[in-house]
């Protein structure tokens, strides 16, 4: 008896301590680095991120990203960004789950047996480590030999120093928009329907190199992308020389902090500069909103001073193309219903083909006669005819009433925006008709209670809620309806 109770004493002692002590260690002993043998499962209490790793700084760190609640991905985060700086590409993601193991054996192996994920760097290294730029290496003990580093991968995030080459491409984090290299620039593109073809790309904007201090030579390779701590964009064919400077607001303004430059959701670069509190916007490529690739939605018009609108102005602002029933084009003799309207112009015309015609019908014929046109932009002072070959987008609304858009719309959108009006209409006919009926009704009351009481004191003059009943805030209703 007496010996069971001082075993479990010494039992609970033993926990307690171990329990304190890895309490401890988890508090304040930041993981610098992770060694062969290293094993980690995803732990149900972490919402959202569970830190494995930290750099010297503790600035970053690396660990198991919740996404969309039950999977799971790796990632780089720093504690004021809410988007992660690297990501491993989202098509790798696993299971939040215990079955789900991330080892460390050489290489940084992730395995979900549940869903027959299994990712792997392929390396022989002998530890992993994050760096204070938070750049993820796995690196050899004797030498500083990197064998793999997160900076060869990035997502949708460049980071100061980090060599964007022309293999690699900077991915939003809806995977709308990619920006990558070209012989000498830098261009951002939309992806503008499902496929894997080249016409599923929409080029959207582009940076030349101005080759100022050093030329692009035919021989020499492709070139590179790299923000300078000195604060600029810097394209780089070989050595240190820039063949381009894209400045950033603190360029060759000394500042002591973080630089990086993040493709984002609305398809726009964006630098950010870390002053030592928070992260300062610091550049931005498109400065715009109407230069954006697609800021007021689909079927919909944005004009620079005046903002969004629909390109059938029958729609509600905001659901422009709400109804129309997705096509990948209008080979299969769907019926279509036209729009026309001057005063249009496709955005970045300066990046797509245009053909030139002698009027404008013969611009639209050619969209008519094209089974996988979707819109024609004529230009009536230069006679170019612009052909948009995919589900049309934001479109730009300019001064000149000769630039003429025509534009298919599959059938069944008009109709049924009709119809749903006509619903809503009678609904609001109904209600109206009902509150007046009451408003009828009671005023009744009234008066005849008046009547009554007037007959009984003499002075009875009540107001009644005749007047508000009435009015505006029904008729209010019905004309903004009508709008
Ligand atoms: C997250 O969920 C959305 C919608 O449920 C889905 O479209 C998307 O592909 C999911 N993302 C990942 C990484 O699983
Ligand atoms: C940055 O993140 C840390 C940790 O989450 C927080 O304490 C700090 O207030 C944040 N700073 C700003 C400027 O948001
Ligand atoms: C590490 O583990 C993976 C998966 O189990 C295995 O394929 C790989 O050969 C291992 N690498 C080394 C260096 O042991
Ligand atoms: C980052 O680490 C490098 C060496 O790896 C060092 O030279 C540099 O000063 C460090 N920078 C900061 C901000 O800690
Ligand atoms: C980037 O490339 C340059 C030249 O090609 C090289 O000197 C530099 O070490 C690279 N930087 C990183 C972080 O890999
Ligand atoms: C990184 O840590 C250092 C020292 O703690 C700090 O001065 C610096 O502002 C931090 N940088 C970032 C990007 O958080
Ligand atoms: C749309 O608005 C324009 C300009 O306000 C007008 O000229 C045109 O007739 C309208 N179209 C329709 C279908 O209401
Ligand atoms: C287009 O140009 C022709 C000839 O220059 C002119 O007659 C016509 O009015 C223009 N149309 C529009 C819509 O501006």
């Amino acid at each position: 008896m007496e010996g069971l109770r001082l075993n479990s004493m010494i039992h609970f002692l033993l926990l307690f301590v171990f329990f304190v002590f890895s309490q401890r260690v988890n508090a304040t002993e930041p993981v610098l680095e992770l060694t062969k043998g290293f094993e980690a499962k995803p732990d149900s209490s972490f919402n959202t991120f569970q830190p494995l790793l930290t750099d010297p700084n503790q600035n970053f760190s690396f660990g198991f990203l919740r996404v969309n609640g039950s999977r799971l991905s790796l990632a780089i985060t720093h504690p004021n960004l809410t988007d992660p700086l690297w990501i491993l590409n989202p098509t790798h993601s696993a299971s939040w789950s215990h079955k789900t193991k991330l080892t460390f054996n050489g290489s940084l192996v992730i395995t979900d047996p549940s869903s027959r994920v299994e990712w792997s760097t392929h390396t022989n290294g002998d530890r992993l480590i994050l760096r204070n730029d938070s750049n993820l290496q796995v690196v050899k003990l004797s030498s500083s030999v990197v064998e793999w580093e997160s900076f060869d991968y990035p997502e949708n995030t460049l980071v100061e120093n980090q060599n964007f080459t022309s293999a690699m491409a900077l991915v939003s984090s809806n995977r709308l928009y990619s920006m990558r290299l070209g012989s000498d620039f830098i261009g951002l593109y939309a992806k503008v329907r499902e496929g894997s073809d080249s016409d599923t790309q929409q080029f959207y904007y582009k940076r030349s190199a101005l080759q100022a201090k050093a030329k692009v030579k035919d021989g020499l390779g492709p070139i590179l992308a790299r923000i300078n701590p000195n604060g600029y964009l810097g394209m780089y064919q070989t050595g240190n020389i820039p063949i381009d400077v894209e400045a950033f607001n603190s360029f060759q303004k000394p500042v002591n902090g973080l630089l990086i430059l993040r493709l984002e959701f609305d398809g726009n670069l964006r630098g950010y500069l870390w002053d030592g509190s928070q992260w300062v916007l610091n550049y931005e490529a498109i400065r715009e909103t109407c230069d954006l690739p697609n800021p007021c939605g689909e079927y919909s018009l944005c004009t620079p001073g005046s903002g969004c609108s629909c390109l059938n102005n029958g729609t509600m602002i905001g659901e422009c193309s709400h109804g129309i029933p997705e096509t990948v084009d209008f080979c299969g003799g769907e019926k279509t219903v036209e729009i026309r309207r001057g005063g249009v112009e496709v955005p970045f015309k300066e990046l797509m083909n245009h053909k030139t015609t002698s009027s404008l019908s013969e611009c639209e014929e050619m969209c008519v006669e094209d089974c996988k046109c979707f819109g024609s932009v004529y230009n009536n002072g230069s006679g170019f005819c612009y052909l948009v070959n995919y589900p049309i987008r934001t479109i730009l609304g300019v001064a000149d009433p000769g630039k003429m858009g025509y534009f298919k719309v599959r059938e069944g959108v008009g109709k049924k925006k009709s119809r749903v009006g006509l619903t809503v209409g009678m609904c609001l006919i109904a209600v109206i008709a009902l509150v007046l009926t009451v408003a009828m009704v009671y005023v009744g009351f009234r008066i005849w209670s008046r009547e009554k009481r007037d007959l009984e004191e003499d002075n009875g003059l009540s107001p009644g809620p005749y007047k508000n009943l009435g009015s505006d805030s029904s008729f209010r209703s019905v004309e903004m309806s009508r709008r």
